[in-house]
């Protein structure tokens, strides 16, 4: 089912995801229709059309999936239901199922363990009596974390003993949440993936991630060897959960490179940060197969072009120093024109390539 050029595009979010996505739709011939609850957003800045509603507004929402030719989403943690409602209009892609499994941190790690997946030892916890059950079982040192809504580090707190379990508790606002280990990791990557309508899959090179207090610093290509090694095994874990997904568009997954193989931590059902650094990096990047995927296209090439790249966030007021910033010739500067520089909030990334 191919949706062609000059179609319609509408897309749930309205970040520097969405921005970046309708950036690329648009090279393609595309229109795109963003569906958010802000005034303004990134995304809308630079789309043709732009509906601001709540996304638990089932008539607005179904309004918005009647005027395009096909739905995708770049936010997480919107609710479920409203979003598979729409799919009585429009295809939705990835499926709302990914969705669902995606946001919910305990139906993610049951649903990869499955899968076959390492993962660090895990329990889910809704009450602080659960909480000491779980460290007895998961031991110590251990992360909490609320099952839903949790991104840059936020709903997170560690223990170091049994000691810590009420103070944590209190800290993620006593939520359903689950308790991991602490895996001992050299490093952190991300694969991410995208398949086509066709079941094809492309995936591009590994990124080594490092952050900073729980927010993605760098993305680097190629990737520390540690991470080249565990690679296969990683790609293989992604391309088993879209295929069981039977997951069209863009995928991520988060791990661990650890002793004895890659620790899965989390996957996102869209477009990743840690991918960011494909839009100057790769032949195609991950916004550009997204948009093929969804729309039937064939995939595009995910070579590298220049042997590597790396891409680094601008947090806060880093955004301020583009000046700096584009000082070096070979520096590619994307803001998100956020007017409102919050400590911690995604303003922008630089990307370096070669
Ligand atoms: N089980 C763990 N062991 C060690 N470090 C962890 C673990 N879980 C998370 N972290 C660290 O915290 C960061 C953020 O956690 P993550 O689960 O990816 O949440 P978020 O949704 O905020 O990205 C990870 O990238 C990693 O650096
Ligand atoms: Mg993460």
């Amino acid at each position: 089912m191919t949706v062609p050029p000059l179609s319609t595009i509408g897309i749930i979010g309205g970040g520097q995801l969405g921005r970046m996505l309708a950036v690329a739709a648009a090279q393609l011939g595309y229109q795109c229709h963003i569906y958010a609850p802000d005034e303004r957003s990134p995304a809308a800045d630079v789309a043709q059309l732009w509906t601001r509603g709540d996304y638990d507004d089932a008539e607005a929402m179904e309004r918005f999936a009647q005027s395009v030719d096909i739905l995708t989403y770049e936010f997480e943690n919107i609710p479920v239901e409203p979003v598979a409602a729409l799919t009585a209009f429009r295809r939705v892609s990835p499926n709302p199922e990914a969705l669902g499994i995606a946001q919910d941190r305990a139906l993610e790690k049951a649903f990869v363990d499955k899968l076959g997946a390492r993962t660090a030892p895990w329990a889910t916890v809704d009450s602080l009596d659960d909480l000491k059950a779980a460290i007895a079982r998961v031991g110590t040192p251990a992360i909490l974390k609320t099952r839903r809504d949790g991104y840059d580090g936020k709903g997170q707190a560690r223990l170091r003993s049994i000691e810590d379990a009420e103070s944590a508790w209190t800290a993620i606002g006593e939520r359903p949440a689950i308790l991991e280990g602490f895996v001992n990791f050299e490093h952190e990557f991300s694969i991410i993936i995208a398949r086509g309508a066709d079941g094809r899959v492309v995936s591009w090179d590994p990124a080594e991630n490092f952050h900073v207090n729980g927010i993605l610093d760098t993305s680097t290509v190629p990737a520390h060897p540690s991470i080249l090694a565990e690679a296969d095994e990683a790609l293989a874990l992604a391309v088993r959960i879209a295929e069981a997904l039977e997951y069209i568009g863009v995928l991520t997954l988060e791990f661990f490179a650890a002793e004895g193989g890659p620790v899965f931590n989390e996957m996102a059902p869209r477009v990743h940060n840690s991918g960011h650094w494909t839009i100057e990096g790769a032949l195609t990047s991950q916004f550009e197969n997204h948009v093929r995927a969804i729309c039937g296209l064939p995939l595009g090439s995910t070579e590298l072009v220049a042997g590597g790249a790396q891409m680094r966030n601008l947090i806060g007021d880093q955004a301020n120093d583009w000046g700096a910033i584009l000082a070096d010739p070979r520096a590619h500067l994307h803001l998100y024109a956020k007017r409102f520089p919050r400590p911690g909030r995604k303003m922008g990334h630089v990307t370096i390539v070669g």
